[in-house]
C-alpha cells in the first residue's frame, strides 16, 4: 500500500495539465482503478485481515483524492496566472486619431437647421427622391405646358418602350413633400423636409444633386409677416449672429402667391467667401404664401386654411457659414477636404449646447 501511495502521489505531483491529472485519477481511484481492484480483494480476506486493510485502503483513497483536488486547484491558478501574464491591454493608451470619420458639412448644417426649426415647432417630414411628375409639378400648380418645367432642368427616369404613363422624375425640389405631408397629416400643419434634389446644372454654386430644406406652415391665421419672422429668426440662429443683412426680393413661383426670394450679403474676395460684408448677394431661398390650388391639391380646404412655404438651399448655407467657396468640392469625396471641413461626430448640434462649436 505504501508503494501505491508513493507511485500515485508522485504522478500527481508531476502532472502538468488537467488531462494528465485526469489520467492519474482514473488509474488510481477510478471505478476500474488500482485502489478499486484492491478493495475487491477485501472479500477474500479473513475478518482480521480485513479490519486492518479496509480502513487503510479508504485512507489511501482519501489521501489520493485530496492530492488530486489540491493539484487541480494549483493547475487552475497557474493557467489563470499565465492568461493574466499574456492577455493584457493598456486602457490608458490614446486612440488612433486617423481611425475616426467626420461629419460632412451638409449633414452638420442639416442637423443644425433641424434643431432650430424643431425649437419653432416644426417636425421633420420625408418624401421619395424619385417621384411622379404629379407630385413634383402638377400638384404644385405647374401644369404640363408650364415653362417652369423646362427651367428646372429636370432629370426624367427612363420608361420601357410602349409604356406611355408619364415618366417619374428625380425631384427637382423638396416641394412635393408639401403635398405628401398635407395628404398624410391634414391641417393645421408645421413641417420641414431636408433632403437631396436634382437638376442638370453645374458650376461653382450649382451641382446636379444638391440639398434643400422645405418648410410648410398651415393654419387658420397665418400671414406673410409670420413667414418673414420665421426666416429672419432662422437665419440669425443658423449663422449664430445678432443680425444678418437679408434682401427680400419679390419673385414668382407657381405654387406661392405672393412669392419672395431671399439673398444674404456676402463677398468673394480672392476666392474667399465671407458672409455679412461686401457688395455681393447670394440667393439662399424661395418662399411665399401657399397658392390655394396647392392647398386644395393636398386635400385641404383653402377657404379655411392658409399658410407659408419656403425652400432653402442647405449647401449654400453651409458654404456661407463655413466659408467654403466651391460647391462642387462638397461631392468630390476628397479625404483631405473632408478632414479639413468635417465636424466631430461627438459634437451633436443643439441650441443650448451651441450649434457648431
Ligand atoms: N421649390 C422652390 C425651388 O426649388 C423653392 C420654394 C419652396 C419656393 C417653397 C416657394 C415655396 O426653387
Amino acid at each position: 500500500m505504501d508503494d501505491l501511495k508513493e507511485k500515485y502521489l508522485g504522478q500527481i505531483a508531476e502532472a502538468t495539465d488537467e488531462n494528465a491529472l485526469e489520467a492519474v485519477r482514473l488509474a488510481a481511484v477510478g471505478k476500474k482503478g488500482e485502489v478499486a481492484l484492491k478493495m475487491r480483494e477485501l472479500g477474500k480476506m479473513t475478518p482480521e485481515e480485513r479490519q486492518v486493510a479496509g480502513p487503510a485502503l479508504n485512507a489511501l483513497k482519501d489521501e489520493i483524492n485530496s492530492a488530486l483536488a489540491a493539484k487541480k486547484a494549483a493547475l487552475g491558478d497557474a493557467a489563470l496566472d499565465e492568461r493574466l501574464r499574456s492577455e493584457w491591454l493598456d486602457v490608458t493608451l490614446p486612440t488612433r486619431p486617423r481611425g475616426q470619420g467626420s461629419i460632412h458639412p451638409i449633414s452638420q448644417a442639416s442637423e443644425e437647421l433641424t434643431a432650430i426649426f424643431a425649437e419653432m415647432g416644426f417636425s421633420v417630414a420625408e418624401g421619395p427622391r424619385v417621384d411622379t411628375d404629379w407630385y413634383n409639378f402638377d400638384a404644385l400648380n405647374i401644369p404640363g405646358h408650364h415653362p417652369a418645367r423646362a427651367e428646372m432642368d429636370t432629370f426624367y427616369m427612363h420608361r420601357a418602350e410602349g409604356d406611355d404613363r408619364p415618366p417619374h422624375v428625380l425631384r427637382t425640389h423638396t416641394s412635393p413633400v408639401q403635398i405628401r405631408s398635407m395628404e398624410k397629416m391634414g391641417a393645421p400643419l408645421r413641417i420641414i423636409c431636408p433632403g437631396g434634389v436634382y437638376r442638370a446644372d453645374y458650376d461653382q454654386t450649382h451641382t446636379p444633386m444638391f440639398h434643400q430644406v422645405e418648410g410648410l406652415a398651415l393654419d387658420e391665421n397665418i400671414s406673410m409677416a409670420n413667414l418673414k419672422w420665421v426666416l429672419e429668426e432662422f437665419v440669425k440662429s443658423f449663422f449664430e449672429v445678432e443680425s444678418v443683412d437679408l434682401r427680400f426680393r419679390a419673385s414668382h413661383f407657381p405654387f406661392t402667391e405672393p412669392s419672395a426670394e431671399v439673398d444674404i450679403r456676402c463677398s468673394w474676395d480672392n476666392g474667399q467667401l465671407k458672409i455679412g460684408e461686401g457688395d455681393d448677394w447670394m440667393e439662399i431661398l424661395g418662399s411665399g404664401m401657399v397658392h390655394p390650388k396647392v392647398i386644395a391639391a393636398g386635400g385641404i380646404d383653402p377657404e379655411k386654411y392658409q399658410g407659408f412655404a419656403f425652400g432653402i438651399g442647405i449647401d449654400r448655407l453651409a458654404m456661407l457659414k463655413y466659408g467654403i467657396p466651391d460647391l462642387r468640392a462638397f461631392f468630390d469625396s476628397d479625404l483631405r477636404w473632408l478632414r479639413h471641413y468635417g465636424f466631430s461626430c461627438l459634437d451633436v448640434p443643439t441650441l443650448h449646447g451651441g450649434l457648431s462649436r
